[in-house]
């Protein structure tokens, strides 16, 4: 730790201490900031987010907003036809129908914005960020939030591409073999359910942050459900004194963590990024039932954290070995995650 950081941080508990006395108890209960001066730009992402992190990065360098910045960067992936995971060309619910699900935090203004079970909108991120700027609320879902995107002269198109519609139709053929779709054959890994989602986190070299998430979810879903993704404190968190984090993967299993906030508590706490988010993968370790575990305790899912700090020091971790996206300012490329436990060949 550096002097000026260790005098600011003594300083800065002074100071709190000397307002607590001041304040009801609730205020009292706020931990202490460790992280309050700026550093370097940097933006953090999965695995699927090497051009939004370059995209954001260019327009900070700019000086775009960061959550504008972090905007253009996933818009990339949402209007990718060949991103199953995300927006436009998203896998969809058990009725073939796409719902997506995003959400999004600014650090300068403390504003958040959401919507959940958004149809037929490419890009639910401008959506979600429209919810932050023009209203009092939080989060839009389902049909409102269409109309609300609607509003806003968004126009209403089918999300489905041919290729996600067929790998819908053969995965509704095999999921059952006494149901009354005839199997298709050799199409056995389409079964499964694939998860993908991209969470964007950016600070600018002033230290302000922002982070964004969005996702078509769970593939084969029920209708209606919603993820991690569009809760503000799950699927992405800012706290523009500390940092911001995100996720993706199983999004129930962050969901009972509320694995965005709590990252980014330890942050506040003086973890690193990357001790940070292993350490929430640990906290959801201790949440998961029997029934997601593997007869040798490891985990059936995958989950990985992304988080950025107001230096600009970055990080992810995941379950298993995973890459993640990011860019330091200087140069952008995948890199090694963190991670709980080995694949076992
Ligand atoms: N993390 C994305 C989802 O579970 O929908």
């Amino acid at each position: 730790m550096s002097d000026s950081l260790s005098r600011r941080r003594f300083l800065g508990a002074a100071g709190a201490a000397a307002a607590a006395a001041a304040l009801p108890d609730a205020a009292v209960a706020a931990p202490a900031i460790l992280v309050r001066r700026a550093g370097r730009a940097a933006a953090v992402s999965s695995g699927n987010g090497v051009r939004a992190v370059q995209r954001a990065m260019e327009l900070i360098a700019q000086g775009t907003d960061t959550l504008d910045a972090a905007v253009e960067g996933v818009k990339i992936q949402e209007l990718d036809p060949t991103d199953h995971s995300v927006g436009y060309g998203g896998l969809p619910n058990e009725m073939g129908v796409v719902q997506l699900d995003a959400s999004c935090m600014h650090g300068p203004t403390r504003r958040a914005g959401a919507v959940a079970a958004l149809e037929g909108i490419k890009t639910p991120s401008e959506v979600a960020r429209l919810v932050l700027k023009y209203t009092n609320h939080i989060m839009l879902v389902g049909e409102g939030a269409k109309q609300f995107a609607l509003s806003f002269g968004f126009k209403e198109e089918d999300l489905l591409t041919p290729e996600s519609r067929q790998l819908w139709l053969t995965w509704r053929a095999n999921r059952g073999h006494e149901d009354d779709w005839l199997d298709v054959p050799d199409t056995e890994p389409l079964v499964k359910r694939p998860t993908g989602t991209i969470n964007l986190d950016v600070v600018n070299a002033k230290g302000e942050l922002s982070s964004i998430t969005t996702t078509s979810g769970l593939a084969w879903k029920i209708p209606g459900r919603a993820g991690d993704s569009p809760i503000p404190g799950a699927g992405q968190y800012t706290d523009n004194d500390v940092g911001a984090a995100g996720s993706t993967g199983r999004g129930e299993s962050n969901i009972m963590v509320c694995g965005g906030f709590l990252t980014v508590e330890h942050m506040r706490r003086g973890m690193k990024p990357a001790d940070a988010c292993l350490e929430t993968l640990k906290r959801v370790m201790a949440t998961t039932p029997p029934r997601l575990l593997e007869p040798n305790g490891r985990p059936k899912f995958d989950l990985q954290f992304y988080a950025v700090n107001k230096l600009g020091e970055f990080g992810a971790a995941s379950l298993y070995p995973a890459r993640y996206a990011a860019h330091d300012g200087s140069q952008g490329g995948l890199r090694d995650a963190a991670f709980l436990f080995q694949r076992q060949t």
